[in-house]
């Protein structure tokens, strides 16, 4: 399977955002978390900033919204040029037709769960989505300890794309670190969000490298 590690610049020094995004060219996207103090408790930036990400960061964006009323603002990052853009089952009122507004725009079309949230009523929509993210931390901060009560929801991911020959990669994102990606990468998940295991390390290639190698181990 092929194992793509994804740093979160939650975990990034905020005014070196440039030189933070440099630092992670060795890995596959670079995570950008979205926040509106509203879905979650705590704000980070919108679409200004994003733009800008998109207009230097060395490999594709990979945008995971945590904001109210997806089905309004999620197609306005697809427009920007976003590689994938993810938004909450919680905050869409249409999770099919934003799905589809993302495809439309050119993006990749991503649908994030939070932990309480239960899988099976999005199992037959996961035609309409390129990557499911499920949440191994309750969203809006780095540095939280993984969740493993959330691997029986890899784990039917895992077999209803399997079992329906979908391409659709699964996604953990929380407590992500050497000691718990194996878990998730057991448990069927291809695609690691990583925040603080790699902006808290002084050689953020060393932790992408020890990174992957944990998940395909
Ligand atoms: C949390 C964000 C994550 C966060 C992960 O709500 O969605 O992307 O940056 O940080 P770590 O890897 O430190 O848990
Ligand atoms: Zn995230």
């Amino acid at each position: 399977m092929t194992v793509r590690i994804n740093p979160s610049i939650l975990s990034a020094d905020f005014v070196n955002l440039q030189r933070d995004v440099e630092r992670i060219a060795s890995a596959d996207l670079v995570h950008v978390d979205v926040m509106d103090n509203h879905f979650v408790p705590n704000l980070t930036f919108g679409p200004q900033m994003v733009g800008r990400l998109q207009a230097i960061a060395p490999i594709p964006l990979d945008v995971h919204l945590m904001i109210s009323d997806a089905d309004r603002w999620a197609p306005g990052y697809a427009e920007l040029g976003a590689f994938s853009v993810t938004f909450h089952a919680e905050a869409a009122s249409d999770v099919v037709e934003t799905a589809r507004a993302l495809r439309e725009r050119g993006s990749r079309a991503g649908l994030a769960v939070k932990p309480g949230t239960a899988i099976e009523p999005y199992l037959e929509l996961l035609p309409e989505f390129d990557q499911v993210l499920v949440m191994t931390v309750e969203p809006g901060f780095s540095g939280q300890s993984f969740m493993a009560e959330t691997m029986p929801k890899l784990r039917t991911l895992r077999q209803a794309v399997e079992r329906h020959g979908l391409d659709v990669w699964l996604q953990v994102d929380g407590g992500i670190a050497l000691d718990t990606i194996g878990i998730a990468a057991e448990a069927g998940a291809d695609t690691f969000v990583a925040g603080s295991a790699v902006y808290g390390r002084d050689s953020v290639e060393a932790a992408i490298a020890e990174l992957r190698s944990a998940a395909e181990a």
